[in-house]
């Protein structure tokens, strides 16, 4: 997750991806945030959409390089008979933007997952957990459930 606002919560992907093929079948998805160590996890549920190509534009021009190398050079999800293979074809991209920047690839950008229902929960002794889920109608709602 690359950013959380009022509006949702942001992640950027190859729009090629098994994912992205996912989710243009079913918009419905799912987030979930987990903390062993605090025995503490959050997960999120809604509909995800693509935000804009200027938020995913400018996302992209602040990233590292490599990291804008290899976004030309992935085929996210796709199979690749070698590792050699992989880094020929990130030499290659190299050797194609030399000199110049990098622009985003078209198949490359972010995605919103704008949330229905917001759990929180956190383990207590006994089994006895406490679980907070806010669910989203006409406003949030909020409900203890039982663990
Ligand atoms: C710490 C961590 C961070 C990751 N961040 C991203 C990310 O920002 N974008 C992304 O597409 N995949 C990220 N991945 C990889 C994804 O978990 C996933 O393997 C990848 O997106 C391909 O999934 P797919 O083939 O189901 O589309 C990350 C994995 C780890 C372990």
């Amino acid at each position: 997750m690359k950013g959380v606002s009022e509006d949702g919560f942001v992640f950027f992907t190859n729009y090629n991806s098994d994912k992205a093929a996912a989710l243009a079948q079913n918009d419905r998805s799912s987030m979930l945030f987990p903390w062993n160590e605090l025995d503490r996890q959050v997960s999120v549920s809604g509909k995800v959409e693509k935000i804009a190509e200027s938020e995913s534009d400018a996302y992209f021009a602040a990233r590292p390089r490599a990291s804008q190398i290899a976004a030309w050079t992935s085929q996210q999800s796709q199979p690749i008979a070698s590792r050699g293979a992989l880094e020929a074809q990130y030499q290659a991209t190299l050797e194609r933007f030399d000199g110049s920047d990098v622009p985003r690839p078209p198949h490359w950008g972010g995605f919103r997952l704008v949330p229905e229902r917001i759990e929180f929960w956190q383990g207590g002794e006994d089994r006895l957990h406490d679980r907070f889920v806010y669910q989203y109608t006409n406003g949030w709602i909020r409900s203890r459930l039982q663990p």
